[in-house]
């Protein structure tokens, strides 16, 4: 038996005692540094007027108890699609916007694929969540783990909050679908205290109105509490910051380190911007076309990164070149030259051949495996060990 003496009865102090002390209120017990969530061979594809869209292409990673993995890519490299994946969500709304079209073979597509492919729509692979593959689970037994083991903090503030129901009511709701016992009053004091806790001004007296009262800023912290509010292991945010400005945003990524710290939550912190990445990741995983092409721990990502399109992807961003400065490297700002590609006609072999400087005849023909290069750093790359960048 554990006794909690003098342990404040604030429950969110409460939820990350017992992470930190690598209890567990389910009785699966995970400790700093286990590995908390592994992808597998991960896939996930849509079907499109113009053939599938394979917006997920095969990834494997993992994120341990307690840390920040950075997810980084340009805009359409999948990153949304890969959290949809995790959180059991892209079919659902895969299967949705094709039943919204008019054309009848997308429409059919899932059960019947589409002309000129021999791969389905939908996800393939594992995702395997506290040691439990979660992709075979029925939506009952995924909805049992969304929101309160595995929460999301959605991209895009437009969509993510009901503007028919008041802010308190949205708050509980995450909770209430997990606890429909809970009573009124203990319900209201955990809704006031989460966004008490991710610092909602006035809380107490807002909590009545309706999302158009708040400012992005404020909505941002009103769905990082909504992510919380349950006590997940892990939090999937997906470009928390980029619809606020400069000011706010640096408030918002703020609120995101107090709280992993309290929780002790493991983070996939997804951007397309690295500064964001950079300010709180442990580790980085680099994704273009689908595909993880790199990732290891964030020194070497922005110190020392190693694959032809992290190198380029590095020199993009002012942020980082002032970070390697600072670290006595001389960074240049030279971005990468051309677009990526269109995910439903991926040039063969490996997707950024076209765009790279080092590509030989075997990166025209055959896709590179992701592999171990050294402790901890993946590489998607033919010519690992034998380039350097100039
Ligand atoms: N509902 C959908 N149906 C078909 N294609 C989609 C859908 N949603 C996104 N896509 C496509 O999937 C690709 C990856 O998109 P997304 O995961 O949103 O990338 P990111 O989050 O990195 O910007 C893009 O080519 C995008 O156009
Ligand atoms: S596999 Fe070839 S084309 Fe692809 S990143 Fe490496 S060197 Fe460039
Ligand atoms: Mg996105």
């Amino acid at each position: 038996m554990v006794t909690l003496i003098g342990h404040s009865s604030n429950p969110a102090s409460l939820t990350s005692f017992i992470r930190k002390t690598h209890l567990s209120l389910d009785g699966v017990s995970m400790a700093r540094g286990d590995q908390l969530l592994i992808l597998k061979n991960l896939k996930a594809y849509y079907p499109s007027k113009k053939g599938l869209v394979r917006a997920v292409d095969d990834v494997s990673l993992e994120i341990r108890e307690g840390e920040c993995v950075g997810l980084l890519g340009e805009s359409g490299s999948g990153k949304t699609s890969l959290a949809l994946a995790i959180m059991g969500l892209f079919e659902k709304i895969a299967r949705f916007s094709a039943g919204a079209s008019k054309d009848p073979d997308l429409r059919r597509a899932f059960d019947k694929g589409l002309p000129g492919t021999t791969d389905l729509p939908g996800v393939q692979g594992s995702v395997i969540f506290k040691g439990r593959d979660i992709m075979g689970l029925s939506q009952e037994e995924l909805a049992a783990i969304r929101g309160r083991e595995l929460s999301l903090i959605p991209q895009g503030l437009g969509h993510a909050l009901n503007p028919q129901h008041s802010i308190g009511h949205q708050t509980a709701e995450p909770i209430e679908v997990h606890d429909e016992n809970i009573r009124l009053i203990e319900l209201k004091r955990k809704v006031l205290e989460y966004l008490g806790l991710v610092r909602l001004a006035d809380a107490n007296l807002r909590f009545v109105l309706d999302p158009a009262s708040f400012s992005g800023g404020e909505s941002q912290r009103i769905l990082i509490a909504m992510a919380l509010v349950s006590g997940p292991y892990m939090v999937i945010a997906d470009e928390p910051t980029s619809a606020l400005d400069v000011t706010v945003q640096r408030q918002i990524m703020e609120v995101l380190r107090m709280v992993q710290d309290e929780f002790d939550l493991s983070l996939l912190l997804i951007s397309h911007d690295a500064g964001v990445v950079a300010e709180m990741a442990d580790r980085v995983a680099i994704m273009y076309a689908g595909k993880i092409v790199e990732f290891a721990n964030a020194a070497d990502i922005f110190h020392e990164p190693q694959h032809p399109y992290t190198m380029g992807l590095m020199t993009s961003f002012p942020t980082i070149a002032m970070m390697q400065m600072r670290a006595g490297k001389r960074p240049r700002l030279r971005g990468i030259p051309g677009d990526p590609p269109d995910l439903t006609d991926l040039p063969k072999g490996c997707a950024f051949h076209p765009r790279c400087r080092y590509a030989i005849d075997i990166c025209r023909e055959e896709v590179p495996e992701y592999r171990e290069v050294k402790p901890d750093h993946f590489i998607r790359c033919h010519r690992w060990g034998d380039i350097e960048e100039e």
